[in-house]
């Protein structure tokens, strides 16, 4: 394994052998300073992050590597006109591995394609987000033991999340089983779809191990009122749970905008803020492997 572009780069003992990693990241996470010194990671966001760039960030730094990049593709050559490729010539010229973000599916790969170090996809527009999926099972993991067996509730805009998009085959992979609570007219994509029962929200709540809630993805929409019109779709809120005796963990990679009540925030369902904490194990073991460490 060269780059990690699709959750499908992953053979399933790769995807094994992260989870199992990221757990000796995590309990180690202070004694792991030798592992990549001396080497450099770049993150290349064309389009805005908080959780994955600086976790990747710090997950670097945690390795004992330097780190260079760019946030904002405005103060870069890309805004005089520069194509990825020779952007990604040129990042080759100076790291040795690239996390990049960028707005256009295929990006990744396209970076992949030309690139001389290993190219990780930190999102590629509606396409795929797999290092969010590692964390998302690693958490899974860590809360609920067994993945085999869990049943996942994928809730809001699965049409656009390109999270849900890495996580549905993955789920599948470790014999987890995908339900899909879509709002109106964000239906999972028809190569995913196949298979996956829907359900609503209130269902879901009483009988899935997870509620997996996803933002509407209002920067794909090409009609502002289109988005308007379902971004309120869903609320998880305590009263929901409380209602339908709900044994499950809330999760969500974040953003959050409104689709989880801040009433859930203090009670032990609400699992969204250690999600995003376990990013950093995750991608440290990412980053390792990836870089032969
Ligand atoms: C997600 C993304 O960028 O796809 N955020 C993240 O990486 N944790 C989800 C989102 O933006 O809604």
């Amino acid at each position: 394994m060269r780059h990690l572009t699709s959750i499908h780069d992953l053979t399933d003992a790769d995807l094994a052998r992260f989870l199992e990693r990221a757990g000796e990241m995590e309990r180690d996470l202070l004694g792991m300073r030798d592992l990549l010194d001396g080497r450099i990671v770049c993150t290349a966001f064309f389009e805005p992050s908080t959780r994955t760039r600086l976790s990747f960030e710090t997950a670097a730094q945690r390795l004992g590597a330097g780190v260079i990049g760019f946030a904002d593709p405005a103060t870069t050559s890309s805004s005089k006109g520069e194509t990825l490729e020779d952007t990604i010539r040129m990042l080759n010229a100076y790291a040795d591995l690239i996390v990049m973000r960028h707005p256009k599916e295929g990006a990744a790969k396209r970076a992949a394609a030309i690139s001389t170090v290993p190219v990780v996809n930190a999102g590629d527009g509606p396409g795929e987000h797999p290092t969010q999926t590692l964390l998302d099972l690693y958490t899974m993991q860590k809360e609920r033991e067994a993945l085999a067996g869990l049943r996942v509730a994928l809730v809001g805009d699965l049409k656009f999340g390109r999270t849900v998009h890495s996580l549905v085959p993955a789920l599948r992979r470790v014999r987890a089983t995908p339900v899909a609570v879509a709002a109106p007219g964000l239906d999972l994509p028809k190569e995913l779809a196949a298979g996956v029962a829907r359900s609503t929200l209130e269902e879901a709540a009483a009988t899935c191990d997870v509620l997996y809630v996803t933002r509407v993805q209002k920067e794909r929409f090409a009609d502002a009122a289109e988005y308007e019109a379902v971004k309120g779709a869903f609320v998880v809120d305590a009263a929901l749970l409380q209602r339908t005796k709900s044994r499950a963990i809330v999760m969500h990679p974040l953003p959050r905008v409104d689709e989880i009540s801040a009433d859930l925030d203090g009670l032990p369902a609400a699992k969204y803020f250690d999600q995003a904490r376990n990013g950093v194990p995750v991608r440290m073991a990412v980053l390792a492997t990836l870089l032969g460490a």
